[in-house]
């Protein structure tokens, strides 16, 4: 059932070039610039009429909201806000009749995401799910949805449903883009191919387990961790340190790199290990000044970086090479090396990787 695997995390790590490619199969053909998510016909005309777009999610499927946030912004120029759903619920939110929410959800049966749209539904918004689990609540309470078709995720830390879930966002973002015309046809054309060349490049990023696995034996005993990013890499900070907290136990936090001089700059000295998402994109050069920032305080960098940069492997500890893609897609790269971070370390520090402890698949009390 674990496919040869020691754990079922390490068979869903290993899935995703094919779980990606399944969540794009008919609904993105670059060559005929095709992006169509069948599942959302019916109320694409509140989309594309949207005041707002809402995001609500719980954990790491409010990571992938944070990412679709930024896409959506600037692929389609319509606002989006992205709130934790227990929060949004219980505060009287304003929302209404040309809000269009995104619930997030693998399982389908967060209780304060399912309680949020519930809210938001009764308010006259459109509701739009993004769910996994095929049939489940959220699903079903949604006005229409696009399936992430991941396959059964059993491990209890998410990680190809996540990917999944920023495969169908950024292409919902593309479809709504190509009906309003808010994206030129070469940009379009540019983003589909790299969209599908996605899980090639997972499968490459893959092939690093061992290269991994040797850093992951040096920091095993590491009780605090950083995790920085900025733009699109932000949010995947913030998914990293999830994902390291929540099977190793180690304490973790992700921050976006410039909010490091607001507070957490106090914690680096040459015990703390900070990983930087520093791929090539249009927040590098200040990423660069985030890591000199960190190096000047002896803190231990691991960078994880684009194909042949020659600059950041000078200045810090460890780099992990990943390819090169639009910065738009780029989480659903740089994500992998953080999970088979978290997960060799876990093993290494005998976790329960599939079940760490208090924490359950699905979170179905609130
Ligand atoms: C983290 C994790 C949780 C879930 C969260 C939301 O690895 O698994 O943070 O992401 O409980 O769950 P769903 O997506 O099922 O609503």
């Amino acid at each position: 059932e674990k496919g040869g695997y020691d754990h079922f995390m390490l068979k869903e790590i290993m899935e995703q070039p094919k779980s990606i490619e399944d969540c794009l199969r008919g609904r993105v053909i670059a060559e005929d610039l095709h992006v169509k998510l069948g599942g959302i016909q019916q109320h694409l005309p509140d989309l594309l009429n949207a005041n707002r777009i809402i995001i609500l999610a719980c954990g790491t499927s409010w990571h992938a909201g944070l990412v679709a946030e930024y896409v959506f912004e600037e692929l389609t120029r319509i606002p989006v806000e992205v709130e934790y759903a227990s929060e949004f619920r219980y505060r009287n939110p304003i929302v209404g009749k040309g809000d269009v929410i995104i619930a997030i959800s693998q399982s389908g049966e967060t209780a304060d995401t399912l309680a949020a749209i519930e809210m938001a539904k009764e308010r006259g918004a459109t509701i739009l799910g993004v769910c996994n689990v095929v049939g489940s609540s959220i699903a079903r309470a949604s006005h229409e949805g696009a399936y992430t078709h991941a396959g059964p995720e059993i491990g209890v830390a998410s990680t190809k449903a996540f990917t999944a879930q920023l495969t169908v966002l950024t292409s919902m973002a593309l479809m709504v883009a190509k009906e309003k015309k808010s994206i030129s046809e070469n940009r379009l054309s540019e983003l589909l191919r790299d969209l599908e060349q996605v899980p090639a490049k997972v499968e490459q990023v893959l092939k690093l387990d061992s290269a991994i696995e040797s850093i992951a034996e040096i920091y095993k005993d590491a009780s605090n961790c950083l995790y920085l990013g900025r733009g699109y890499n932000f949010p995947v900070a913030l998914e990293g340190a999830l994902k390291l907290k929540e099977i190793s136990y180690i304490h973790a936090e992700g921050y976006p790199a410039a909010e490091m001089k607001h507070g957490p700059i106090a914690l680096i000295d040459e015990e703390m290990p900070v990983i930087f998402i520093a791929t090539r994109d249009s927040s590098y050069d200040k990423v660069v000044s985030n890591i000199q920032e960190v190096k000047a305080r002896k803190g231990r960098v691991i960078a994880i970086v684009t194909e042949g940069d020659a600059l950041i492997p000078k200045m810090v500890d460890h780099v992990i090479e990943v390819p090169n893609i639009h910065e738009m897609l780029m989480p659903m790269i740089s994500v992998i090396p953080l999970q088979l971070l978290s997960y060799y370390i876990a093993v290494m520090r005998d976790c329960n990787v599939d079940q760490p402890r208090n924490l359950a698949k699905s979170v179905t009390v609130e």
